[in-house]
């Protein structure tokens, strides 16, 4: 089953949240990449598992058949099929789990099982990042999504140690939430960054979690933001309007300033200057330019993935199956996906 010294196309399945998408990669190359959103949440403020799930099963084949037709790649010339098994919403990944292993069981072609967030991680092997500087072992991942925030010590691509984690909310619901309280809609992650530019970060401030060691914790962050908020406009109804771009880069600066400092801690303590960041909140541009102006003063080498590789996508998936394969590790029939799968 193990092809040696050949080309190695992986078509990858992701279904975790709220994206279903497919990718086609060929050794460490991505050849098409394609995701299809779901709006309906929009309204809900928030992912409705039901309606992800509904919504996965009406992008899947869809998705799917569009990144083969853009890789002008037959179903044939795929060696293997992976997928997501977890973290994630169950029904979601049922959606993918299912569907992946119908596929191997109609091809014959042997499935692998990927951890959502070694993905977000090994997206960074993908060779179409075209990093300046190449990435080289250990390096620190700090993984940043909706779900989770870690700081991740990557020895090589199947060995992976977190060596620090939230005890509450992750980086990206902090940045979520933030956006709802100023009435924003959801994932308001992207608009928190988009006013942010606008805004100047350090009109107001807020008090920096103390947490010890490599721990981080949002929650409070979240609180203060809210109450402060709320209080200003008891005395003025259109304060949060008003001042949006400067509640947004402020904000913004307490998360970013916070994640910041605990990998700087982190690089110190592991004796790295490789540092990369992962997961949908890496695409944020004030997380993204502060890390490089820190990596200038630290001497570190950043590895800031792009753009469509940092949120959900399945050219990650198809990535970290690429190392399962090659180190022989299938899935069977009998894969269930697991929604709290740890790295
Ligand atoms: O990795 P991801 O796409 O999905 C999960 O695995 O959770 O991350 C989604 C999270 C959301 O909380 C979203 O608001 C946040 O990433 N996000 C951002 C930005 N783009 C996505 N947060 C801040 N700035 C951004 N530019
Ligand atoms: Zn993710």
């Amino acid at each position: 089953m193990n092809k040696r010294n050949e080309d190695l196309i992986i078509l990858g399945i992701e279904s975790s949240c709220d994206d279903t998408s497919a990718a086609v990669l060929k050794n460490h190359t991505i050849l098409s990449n394609r995701s299809a959103g779901q709006k309906v949440h929009e309204q809900y403020g928030g992912v409705v598992p039901e309606l992800a799930s509904r919504a996965h099963q009406q992008h899947m084949v869809p998705v799917v058949h569009a990144a083969l037709s853009d890789a002008g790649v037959g179903l044939n010339e795929v060696d293997a099929i992976a997928v997501t098994a977890g973290p994630g919403l169950l029904g979601s990944l049922l959606v993918g789990v299912n569907f992946a292993k119908s596929l191997a069981l109609a091809t014959g072609k042997p499935l692998l099982s990927v951890n959502h967030m070694e993905g977000h991680i090994l997206a960074h092997l993908i060779e179409n990042n075209q990093y300046p500087v190449a990435l080289r072992f250990p390096f620190l991942c700090l993984t940043v999504s909706g779900g989770h925030t870690q700081l991740v010590r990557v020895d090589s691509p199947l060995e992976m140690t977190v060596i620090g984690e939230t005890i509450d909310d992750a980086a990206g619901e902090a940045f979520d939430k933030a956006a709802k309280i100023l009435g924003l809609p959801y994932p308001g992650g992207p608009l928190v960054d988009k006013y942010g530019r606008e805004g100047n970060p350090l009109t107001y401030s807020f008090p920096e979690p103390k947490m010890p060691d490599l721990q981080f914790s949002f929650s409070g962050l979240k609180t203060s933001f809210l109450y402060f908020v709320e209080k200003q406009r008891a005395a003025d109804p259109l304060f949060a309007e008003k001042e949006r771009n400067n509640l947004c880069a402020s904000i913004q600066h307490a998360i970013v300033g916070f994640l910041l400092k605990k990998v700087r801690l982190a690089a110190q303590q592991e004796g790295i200057k490789q540092i990369a960041i992962a997961g949908g909140v890496s695409a944020n541009s004030y997380l993204r330019d502060s890390l490089s102006a820190m990596a200038l003063r630290e001497g570190w080498d950043v590895f800031l993935p792009r753009f469509e590789y940092c949120t959900d996508n399945a050219a990650m998936i198809a990535m970290a199956g690429l190392y399962q394969y090659k180190k022989g590790v299938f899935a069977g029939q009998d894969l269930a996906p697991t929604a709290r799968m740890k790295i």
